[in-house]
């Protein structure tokens, strides 16, 4: 089974073709850095209006690259929230038009979601259920349990910032241009992540709550500081990661404590963190517990993804191409 997957929930313009929930024939995604790079952040109205002039080449782009076209597409999956509403949109109304057009099934796809089954491509194999999920993104940060491909509840969740948000300011203080986290992963490289000490949030006890605004706070007063003024950039950037990925570890090492899981699933765009990825693989080798991380092009927002979790959720996602609409604030839970 092929599905076309369409993701436009943010500011990636993003299709892809994957046969069966896992082998990606094609994943294209126009970046869209260029045009809010001098705002310092994404700004929703340029989103919205650089998703309508890409969109429609980016399904074709897609096809070409598979060698295929619609007659070989089977169903379409696409993003129906949670995300900006005007960039959900376009990509919802293309989708709806394609599959009414080509009268083949539609799947709306929580975004959230999509991210989970990024750990489930290109790969021989899968992450066995029940898993840990760790979603670490620009606008979420959240643990899962995961029973099956549609029984999924969050456990914990951050109480202000998320992990990527985080970086992506933490990197700004820093004079990093935006999207700041991959920069900061890169300076971090050269940095002691042990020059300084930023405050880790700890819950109560057995509660799985996160939360990233104090520890950014905390870095900004650093900065503006006698000693902060000429500190190694280096040395804060890594000293700031290492406190993120510490409340992350020690989040996912309470959940283990209390959840009978297989395996730990880390995703969304941070988890493209190189410090993450050594810290999430010594764990599990020292655990002997698997751990799936994406690759990182399927770490960050992309449609391959969307067509994974469509495959595995089409059950209860299907949706009829004349009323299905974006909602920009889709709950986590599915409604069976
Ligand atoms: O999942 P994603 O592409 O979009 C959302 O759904 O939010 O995540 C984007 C976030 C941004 O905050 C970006 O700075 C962060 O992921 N990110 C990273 C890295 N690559 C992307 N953060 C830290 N290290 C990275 N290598
Ligand atoms: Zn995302």
């Amino acid at each position: 089974m092929i599905i076309l997957g369409i993701e436009t929930s943010c500011d990636d313009t993003a299709t892809a073709l994957v046969r069966d929930g896992r082998d990606v024939l094609a994943s294209v995604s126009t970046n869209q850095d260029a045009f809010h790079e001098k705002y310092g952040g994404i700004v929703p109205e340029i989103a919205s209006r650089q998703h309508v002039a890409l969109l429609s080449a980016a399904v074709d782009d897609a096809l070409g690259r598979a060698g295929m076209t619609f007659a070989d597409v089977d169903a379409i999956g696409v993003t129906r929230g949670p995300g900006l509403i005007g960039s959900l949109v376009v990509g919802v109304a293309s989708a709806k038009a394609l599959a009414f057009a080509l009268n083949k099934p539609l799947y709306a796809v929580n975004h959230l979601h999509g991210h989970i089954f990024a750990a489930f491509l290109d790969r021989e194999e899968e992450p066995p259920y029940p898993f840990l999920a760790l979603l670490v993104s620009g606008g979420h940060s959240q643990l899962v349990d995961v029973r099956s491909a549609t029984q999924m509840h969050v456990i914990g969740r951050t109480r202000d910032d998320a992990a990527g948000e985080a970086y992506d300011k933490t990197a700004r203080l820093l004079g990093l241009s935006y999207p700041g986290g991959p920069q900061l992963d890169a300076l971090a490289k050269s940095g002691n992540p042990k020059a300084f000490t930023f405050p880790r949030y700890r819950s109560d006890a057995g509660a799985l709550d996160l939360s990233f605004s104090g520890l950014k706070t905390s870095v900004r007063y650093f900065l503006e500081s006698e000693a902060g003024k000429d500190a190694n950039r280096a040395d804060v950037a890594a000293s700031f990661q290492a406190a993120v990925i510490d409340v992350l570890m020690a989040r996912v090492n309470s959940a283990f404590a209390s959840g009978n899981y297989r395996a730990l699933v880390v995703s969304g765009g941070v988890a493209a963190n190189s410090e993450l990825q050594a810290r999430v693989r010594a764990w599990s080798e020292r655990r002997r517990v698997p751990a799936f991380i994406p690759p990182p092009k399927y770490c960050t927002d992309n449609a391959a993804m969307i067509a994974a979790a469509a495959f595995r959720q089409r059950a209860i996602v299907r949706v009829d191409p004349l009323t299905l609409s974006a909602d920009p604030n889709l709950p986590f839970d599915l409604a069976a």
